[in-house]
């Protein structure tokens, strides 16, 4: 048994399915100990022991989708909406600039309309101009148009964030209303591709009905997309949703259970994939106040510490038991300092932090 593990563990890129699956099964404390160990071990070799940082911001709550399983679906009429100002975005990013950081995400709920669009476009150009260049720009807004895309990619974004929130087709067909479509969220990310973008994309872990086998192809699915950035996380309920009050009736699984699918994704995914980067989520800290670090001892290599203004955070919400509500920027990048010292890390401050994946598929094309 023992032997095997080790043997297993050792294939990295050449892992099969039943291996990737096997792996994600692991149950007894000494084996996940183990997949944890090997996965630091590949984290170290690849992308090394320093943490990047990505200045979160969370601008806008009013989505235009409703997925049955986000906080912020415009169906929940809980929910207080709100766009940041021009210039609080840029206060914020100016924040992250002076801080160090080596970039900013820019999230909101998805909207399509030209407002918007221009919207987004100008902040690009200020942030570009504030930082001389320097503080890169990923985006999360949700699926766009290619004009779009490539209007924010010539104003300054040089990422972008699209999960593909489970590669199981019926899966995803039934976590969203029937105006959502599995192969146009695929065509998005192709774009993306395309149009140069550094691209990043990712899952849900633990939603109900899924299966080890789903979450076996979720990690094939990002070698065949050959993503520069895997961003993924527990699902976490929210009571005001339709799949929350539901799983809350009937949970399947503990926090501590949930939490550690989600860890033993980043560990197999880390494994697999190698010299990807991968982002410790703060679903992670929701599920358990180390969260985030033990995602970083799993393998991950990326925090994005929560810049949004105090007096929005709580209306930002995508799921309950969001940390750092009460905690402003300053604090919260404190609070990860100390969190990240704790473990034997290094934050790279003034550093956009690509992944080698990226660098090295970038050498190839020219
Ligand atoms: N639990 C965990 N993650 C969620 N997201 C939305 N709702 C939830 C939830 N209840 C994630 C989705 C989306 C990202 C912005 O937030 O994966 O892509
Ligand atoms: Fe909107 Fe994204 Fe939430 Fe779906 S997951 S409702 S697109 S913010
Ligand atoms: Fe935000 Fe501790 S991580 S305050």
């Amino acid at each position: 048994m023992e032997n095997n593990l080790d043997r297993l563990l050792s294939k990295g890129p050449d892992l099969t399915k039943e291996d990737l699956v096997y792996l994600l099964e692991l149950a007894d404390e000494e084996s996940i100990k183990r997949l944890y160990e090997q996965a630091y071990r590949v984290k170290l070799k690849h992308v090394g022991n320093k943490v990047y940082f990505r200045g979160l911001i969370e601008f806008s709550n009013i989505c235009r989708k409703n997925c049955y399983y986000c906080g912020i679906r415009r169906g929940n009429a809980n929910v207080e909406r709100f766009q940041m100002t021009a210039p609080e975005i840029m206060a914020a990013a100016k924040w992250a600039y002076d801080c160090g950081f080596g970039s900013v995400v820019l999230q909101s709920g998805e909207r399509v309309d030209e407002e918007f669009v221009s919207f987004v476009e100008e902040i690009l150009y200020q942030i570009k101009e504030m930082s001389q260049g320097e503080l890169g720009i990923t985006l999360s807004l949700g699926e766009q148009s290619r004009s779009t895309l490539e209007r924010w990619f010539a104003a300054g974004a040089h990422r972008y964030l699209l999960r593909i929130e489970t590669s199981n087709h019926d899966l995803y067909r039934s976590l969203h209303p029937n105006d959502h479509d599995f192969d146009s969220r695929l065509a998005t990310l192709k774009i993306l591709a395309d149009l140069g973008y550094q691209v990043g994309t990712g899952v849900m872990i633990g939603l109900p009905n899924q299966t080890t086998a789903d979450l076996a192809d979720d990690i094939i699915f990002f070698k065949q997309q050959d993503v520069a950035m895997i961003g993924m996380g527990p699902y976490v309920v929210h009571k005001d949703t339709p799949l929350g009050f539901e799983y809350s009736q009937r949970p399947q699984r503990s926090d501590e259970e949930q939490l550690a699918m989600a860890l033993k994704m980043i560990a197999v995914t880390r494994i697999y994939l190698q010299d990807v980067n991968i982002a410790s989520t703060t679903a992670l800290q929701a599920l358990e106040a180390t969260g985030r670090e033990r995602g970083l001892l799993a393998g991950a290599n990326i925090i994005m510490p929560n810049i949004t203004d105090v007096k929005y955070k709580s209306s930002y919400q995508l799921y309950d038991g969001k940390p750092c509500l009460d905690e402003n920027a300053t604090l919260c990048r404190q609070c990860l300092e100390g969190r990240i010292a704790s473990i034997g890390e290094e934050i790279a401050y003034h550093k956009w932090g690509d992944s080698p994946h990226f660098k090295s598929g970038q050498k190839e094309k020219q």
